[in-house]
């Protein structure tokens, strides 16, 4: 029996008889020679089938091969000399299923066809090369935590309350009870953060907004870490260290996937550098200087933050921002009473935000005073705010949104491409 190899170990394999199996992804034939471009989930690569070299009856089933048919072939490994790449020379063909015409074909999609499809449509080689960039983020998140003694807590997803604002909640009905698809574990946390000292929560998280943009889904995945006596400065440094680990991990591990993307490795790179900080007050001047007509006070919308990341070339910390626009949590900040202790990471190349974080109020009395002047009942955060009740610490923590780093790391133009089956505005299918 001849052993059946990954195509990603090919090189491992030269001059030896092994076997592939896998799907054709393009065929070329001609009365001599066929070439079939294989895929098995661990690479791409190149079988050849060479007339006078193999039976007729083997040449002749390979001609029947559609796109995505399903075959087995043993044969020798090579080295082409031409492009360097490992391929087979075929000398046995079994075919596992012969497809019935692949919907999608070589030519131009349009985007919604393409999303109807979306179940065939990672099969592609650049669909292929991103969710393989997202199993190296997820890996790499929680190693970076994992590594530096923090504890995983997961966060449920059904919940009574909401953590980031009323007006993105999904409800459900809970056994006749209201209740709602989690927006951020992070209120959860806050408790195991006493109990644990780092935590980190990771999973799928829920907004029901109503914005059809480039960089929201309703249903997205947020890694949250919090530290017990961490301030805003000590946040900052951790998103700093964070975002450097996951880039280099990527460069690392995955060139041939950026190589498929056509993504330039120059920007990514850059950002390895100390991140820019600036105020929100400071970020808001230098908007109005770039001919944004954003009022200090508001909140930046999509474009004030892709024309201030355009002026930099690694990532940008904005921190302290206005009370009014922030969640009812964060701390205020001691020097300047109508700001919070909040941050934000943005992106450059014009993405924008991919982190927001801060230090969390750890008074009970300015708690009370938020979640009122929020219009949020108390009781159902009552065990929330017993964490200020029981030795009440200072602690600070963020959120990283998965697909947005994806989307940035690849510089794709959409985050729709980023997680295997994305949920919008006008997507719930397939
Ligand atoms: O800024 P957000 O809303 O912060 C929180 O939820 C905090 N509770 C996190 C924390 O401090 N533990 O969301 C954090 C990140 C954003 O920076 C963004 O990357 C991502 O989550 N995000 C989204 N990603 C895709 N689609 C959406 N609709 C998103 N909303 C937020
Ligand atoms: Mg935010």
């Amino acid at each position: 029996m001849v052993q059946v190899v990954s195509i990603s170990d090919l090189s491992s394999y030269v001059d030896q008889e092994v076997s592939l199996r896998g799907w054709v992804r393009h065929h070329r034939k001609s009365g001599k020679i066929q070439f079939i471009v294989m895929r098995d989930g661990s690479g791409f690569a190149q079988v050849v089938l060479v007339k006078n070299e193999i039976d007729e009856a083997t040449f002749d089933l390979a001609k029947t091969l559609t796109q995505e048919s399903c075959f087995q072939v043993v044969g020798k490994v090579q080295q082409n000399p031409r492009n360097q790449r490992y391929e087979l020379l075929v000398s046995q063909l079994t075919i596992i299923h012969i497809a019935e015409p692949f919907p999608i074909t070589p030519k131009d999609h349009g985007t919604e066809f393409l999303m109807d499809n979306r179940h065939l449509w990672f099969r592609s080689k650049r669909q292929w090369a991103i969710l393989r960039i997202r199993h190296r983020l997820i890996k790499s998140i929680r190693d970076f935590f994992d590594d530096r003694g923090f504890t995983n807590i997961d966060s449920p997803i059904l919940t009574p309350t909401a953590a980031e604002g009323t007006s993105t909640l999904f409800g459900v009905d809970y056994f006749g009870e209201p209740a709602y698809l989690s927006q951020s574990g992070q209120l959860y946390l806050e408790p195991a953060v006493a109990a644990f000292g780092k935590v980190y929560c990771f999973g799928p998280t829920f907004r029901a907004e109503k914005s059809k943009t480039r960089r929201h889904l309703t249903e997205f995945w947020m890694v949250e870490p919090e530290v017990a006596f961490a301030h805003l400065e000590d946040v900052m440094v951790l998103a700093q260290e964070f975002v450097h680990y996951l880039i280099n991990q990527v460069l690392e591990h995955h060139i041939p996937e950026l190589e498929v993307l056509e993504r330039d490795l120059e920007p990514l790179k850059q950002s390895l550098q100390p991140f820019i900080r600036m105020t929100y007050s400071e970020a808001v001047d230098q908007l109005k200087a770039l001919g944004s007509d954003i009022e200090w006070g508001s909140d930046f919308g999509g474009d004030d933050e892709t024309l201030l990341t355009q002026q930099y070339q690694q990532p940008l910390i904005v921190h302290r921002f206005p009370k009014e626009f922030k969640a009812f949590y964060m701390e205020p900040d001691p020097d300047d009473d109508r700001l919070v202790l909040g941050m934000d990471v943005l992106a450059p190349e014009g993405y924008g935000e991919v982190i927001g974080g801060g230090e969390r109020a750890s008074s009970i009395q300015f708690l009370l005073d938020q979640i009122a002047k929020h219009g949020l009942p108390e009781e159902p955060y009552s065990w929330y705010l017993d964490v200020r009740r029981y030795g009440s610490f200072p602690h600070a923590g963020f959120g990283l949104g998965l697909e947005r780093a994806v989307a940035w790391i690849c510089k794709l133009p959409h985050v729709r491409e980023t997680i295997p089956y994305p949920r919008m505005l006008n997507r719930l299918k397939p």
